[in-house]
């Protein structure tokens, strides 16, 4: 365990307030840290993962067990008590959704999935892409977003990526204007980026929606790591299809995600197949099938209707807190750990860290990815520096975060390097990957915070970083 002085926590984080006075305005936080995540605390946990997942509230499981206790459910979508009981709860929270994304049910269906995956490959695998259509994507998307492609080149379309450009690692907007001209008339094109990225961070901006609606493109926005700390409002961007996962947003339940789409999006989409739950009637001797109309039509099977209630009970949640709220202390407190990260240096001057996307909070989310290095300038290996984190019971997440081009733009790892190494191998292990470009970092380290991170949650992980001040790797 890291030991700190009570006093040095307190005086920084008099200062800090001192510099960010709006983190005042976030104090419900702090009672709610203190009441409802008490667990992190007694067990002395930093957590610094929310990218990777959201934490729960208490109250939010006494809800759901509570309603599960006092109800019965059965499978929705038949006519008997139970089952109607469960249809009018996973209908609701169906309604919920929409309404807390300012989504018009005129205009949107909120679709369950299992994650943001499933929402994602549901596009992918139904998307009318043809010989003359482009999968148009940005450098930094999730692999779930890059996995795409496979559909898309299966279906004769051209896939073309458009950089983000480093430091800063954001898009390239003189290259993503003139991709969007790819678009012929009577073809069928998506476009897809991530709100923000979950390696950098960086917030994309949403104007491109529209931007690339009016060349006739369906976009397809990935808000997974963007909706935990920021208000995304449907009735200001239109975005034809949106993924999420609810765990991210409010930690419990996990098993459940959404694909919100417009209904008019929604009816270009074919699917490869039909299952039970999609189709108003199918046959056997007959060889044929009727889709449901809307939603329905896109789920697969038995919904995970008993976790579906604790996503409304999540949403109540984050509204009662005011996602303005959760989103101005995400803000405050980043920008604190950007400011001390980027003044830490070595006896001899050289920096300790490098940050990898924007150093200030313009346009950017509570997400920050850097490595460490020595004080000879060396870069100290992401899986060390983790190590030494789950000693003292600090949670980060190490790697590429499932998102490659995000860190093959952030490490310098060239696309002629990359293609020698693919070219000889079948099959790859991490392993071989490394020794296959040299050695260089094939990763790096990823903080990140939300809605339940105090102060002494970040000032812990700066003192964390300083332990590393004039070490060189080799003694790390
Ligand atoms: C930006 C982004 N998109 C998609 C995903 C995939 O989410 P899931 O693993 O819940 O399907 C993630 C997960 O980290 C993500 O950060």
């Amino acid at each position: 365990m890291m030991t700190f002085t009570p006093s040095t926590l307190s005086a920084s984080e008099e200062d800090f307030c001192r510099r960010y006075p709006d983190f005042e305005h976030t104090r419900a936080l702090d009672e709610l840290r203190a009441r409802e995540y008490a667990r992190l605390d007694q067990a002395g946990h930093i957590y610094l993962d929310y990218t990777g997942g959201g934490l729960y509230a208490e109250s939010q499981l006494r809800a759901h067990m509570d309603l599960l206790t006092r109800g019965t459910f059965g499978n929705p979508h038949s006519s008997n008590p139970t089952s109607l009981a469960m249809t009018e709860r996973v209908e609701h929270t169906r309604r919920f959704i929409l309404d807390y994304f300012n989504a018009s049910p005129d205009e949107y269906v909120a679709i369950f999935t299992q994650n943001a995956s499933g929402a994602l490959k549901l596009v992918g695998e139904s998307y009318p892409f043809g010989p003359d259509s482009h999968y148009l994507l940005t450098f930094d998307n999730h692999n779930s977003v890059n996995g795409i492609r496979e559909f898309a080149r299966a279906k004769g379309a051209k896939v073309v990526y458009t950089s983000v450009l480093p430091p800063d690692l954001r898009i390239d907007a003189e290259k993503l204007t003139a991709n969007l001209e790819l678009s012929k008339p009577r073809t069928h094109n998506l476009f897809a980026y991530p709100a923000q990225s979950n390696f950098s961070g960086v917030q994309h901006s949403l104007e491109w929606i529209t931007r690339a609606q009016a060349k006739g493109w369906d976009v397809l926005l990935d808000a997974a790591a963007f909706a935990p700390t920021n208000r995304l409002d449907f009735s200001a961007v239109r975005p034809d299809f949106v993924s999420l996962s609810f765990y991210k947003i409010f930690g419990y339940p996990t098993g459940v995600g959404a694909l919100i789409a417009k209904k008019r999006a929604l009816k270009k989409l074919r699917r490869p197949w039909f299952a039970g739950g999609t189709i108003e009637v199918a046959s056997v001797q007959g060889d044929k099938f009727y889709f449901h109309e809307g939603a329905e039509a896109f789920e697969d099977g038995t919904i995970n209707y008993l976790a579906i209630p604790a996503v409304e009970i999540g949403l109540k949640h984050i509204v009662s807190i005011g996602m303005d709220t959760i989103h101005t202390r995400v803000m405050c407190l980043t920008t604190w750990l950007l400011d001390q990260l980027t003044t830490l240096t070595h006896h001899n001057g050289k920096p300790l860290i490098r940050i990898y996307g924007p150093t200030t909070t313009e346009a950017r989310g509570g997400t920050v990815t850097l490595n460490f290095y020595d004080v000879n300038g060396h870069f100290i290996d992401h899986r060390l520096v983790e190590q030494r984190a789950n000693a003292v019971n600090i949670s980060l997440r190490t790697g590429c975060f499932c998102n490659p081009g995000g860190g093959e733009l952030a490490l310098g790892i060239s696309a002629e390097e990359l293609t020698s190494c693919f070219i000889t191998h079948d099959r790859m292990t991490l392993d071989e990957f490394r020794r296959c470009i040299d050695d260089k970092s094939t990763g790096a380290v990823r903080i990140s915070v939300g809605l339940a991170t105090t102060f002494a949650d970040v000032y812990r992980f700066v003192e964390f970083a300083r332990g590393f001040v004039d070490k060189r790797a080799d003694e790390v």
